[in-house]
C-alpha cells in the first residue's frame, strides 16, 4: 500500500517535467520578491553572562518576535565542525540506494523514518524533497539517536549515530539557552520556559531537496507553521527558505555561521499570542540539491500548555485554552494521516 506512492528520487531528478502531482497550484509559487530583515543577534555576550549584551540581544529577539517570530542567531556556541560533520553523515545517508534508505522507512503509524518524495501534512500536493526524522531526549543510560541508527541500519551507520546525538544534544542545549533569552525578552521569570522544556522529547528532521527540472512549479516544503514550540534550522548554502511576512514571501539569506530560529505555534500558546510563529515554505533549484537541519524543541508529551502567570495578568485576558502537548501531536498526526489517505486515491 505504501509503495504505492513513493518515488525513487534518483529517477525523478531526471525527468525533464515534473511529474503532475508534484506541481503545486499556483498560489503556492507566489515569487518572494524581497529578502527578510531578519535581526541578526549575537549570543556571545548572553552566554557569557554580561548583563548588557543580554539585555540588547533580548530586546532584538522582542522585535523580531512580536512581528514574524523570525530571528538569526550567531555566536551561538555550536562547533561548525559537528555542522559540517551532520552535514556529511547526511550526505553518505541520502546518497544511499533508494532500497537501503527504506530500510527505515516512516510507515504512516509513526514520526519516525525516511520518507522519500513522499505526502506530508501540509498538503496534498507532493514536496520535492527527502527527509529523515528521528527522536532525541536526554538519557543519562542510553543515547537515544545512536541506539536509533544501530538499530534500524546496523552498525555501520554508528558513527552517523554519534554524530547525531552530539548535535541534537549542542541544539536542546542551544534551545533551552534560548528559552532563558525568551523569557528574559518578556520580562518574565527567566527560568520558567527552561523549566518547562527541559525533560521534552524533541524532534530532529534531515531534509535533503534533490535538483529538479521544473524549480518554478513545485515546492521542497510547502507552506506551513510548525506545531512544535522552537525550531532552530540550520540551511547550506545553496538557499531556499522563505517566510510569509508583511504579507509578502520573503527569502531567507543563507548564512553558514547562523541558526536560523523560527518560534512556532506552542511557544505562541506559551506566550498568550504575544510573540508570531510564521508561515515558511522551501523553494528548490535546477542546478544544485539542497539540504537542511530542522531541530524542533518540544516539551514533555503530558506538558499542559499555559503561559506564565504575569503575563496573563499584565495582559489581561487569555488567548488560548489550555492544551496537552500530546494532543496537539496526535492532532497534527491524524492530520498527517488524512493527506496520505488523499494521496491514495490519486495514485
Ligand atoms: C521546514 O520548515 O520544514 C524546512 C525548511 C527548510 O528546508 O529550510
Ligand atoms: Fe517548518
Amino acid at each position: 500500500l505504501e509503495a504505492s506512492f513513493f518515488f525513487d528520487p534518483s529517477l525523478l531528478q531526471k525527468q525533464q517535467c515534473v511529474p503532475k502531482i508534484f506541481s503545486w497550484p499556483k498560489e503556492y509559487l507566489v515569487e518572494a520578491l524581497e529578502e527578510l530583515q531578519a535581526p541578526v543577534v549575537d549570543l556571545e555576550g548572553f552566554l557569557r553572562g554580561d548583563d548588557d549584551a543580554t539585555e540588547h540581544a533580548a530586546k532584538l529577539v522582542r522585535e523580531a518576535c512580536v512581528v514574524h517570530g523570525f530571528f538569526l542567531v550567531i555566536n551561538h556556541g555550536v562547533d561548525s565542525q559537528l555542522i559540517a560533520e551532520a552535514y556529511h553523515q547526511m550526505d553518505a545517508f541520502f546518497k544511499l540506494p533508494v532500497h537501503e534508505k527504506s530500510r527505515v522507512r516512516k510507515t504512516s503509524e509513526s514520526m519516525w523514518g525516511y520518507s522519500g518524495a513522499h505526502a506530508h501534512r501540509f498538503s496534498s500536493n507532493l514536496p520535492w524533497k527527502e527527509a529523515l526524522s528521528f527522536p532525541y531526549h536526554d538519557n543519562a543510560e542510553e543515547p537515544v539517536v545512536t541506539h536509533y541508527f544501530i538499530s534500524n541500519l546496523g552498525k555501520d551507520f554508528e558513527q552517523t549515530g554519534m554524530v547525531f546525538q552530539k548535535y541534537c544534544r549542542a541544539m536542546k542545549e542551544l534551545g533551552l539557552k534560548l528559552m532563558e533569552l525568551l523569557g528574559i525578552s518578556l520580562g518574565v521569570d527567566r527560568l520558567f520556559y527552561g523549566d518547562f522544556f527541559q525533560d521534552g522529547s524533541c524532534i530532529m528532521r534531515c531534509n535533503y531537496y534533490p535538483s529538479c527540472q521544473q524549480p518554478s512549479v513545485t515546492l521542497g516544503t510547502g507552506p506551513h507553521c510548525d506545531p512544535t514550540s522552537l525550531t532552530i534550522l540550520h540551511q547550506d548554502h545553496v538557499g531556499g527558505l522563505e517566510v510569509f511576512s508583511s504579507q509578502k514571501w520573503q527569502t531567507v539569506r543563507p548564512r553558514p555561521d547562523a541558526f536560523v530560529i523560527n518560534i512556532v505555534q506552542t511557544f505562541t500558546a506559551l506566550t498568550n499570542g504575544r510573540y508570531k510563529s510564521c508561515l515558511h515554505r522551501a523553494l528548490v533549484n535546477s542546478c544544485k540539491e539542497r539540504r537542511s537541519m530542522t531541530f524542533f524543541l518540544c516539551p514533555k508529551e503530558d506538558k499542559v500548555v499555559r503561559p506564565p502567570e504575569d503575563l496573563v495578568v499584565r495582559e489581561g485576558t487569555r488567548k488560548y485554552p489550555d492544551f496537552k502537548w500530546s494532543d496537539l501531536l496526535d492532532f497534527t498526526q491524524k492530520y498527517y494521516r488524512a493527506d496520505e489517505a488523499t494521496l491514495q486515491n490519486f495514485t
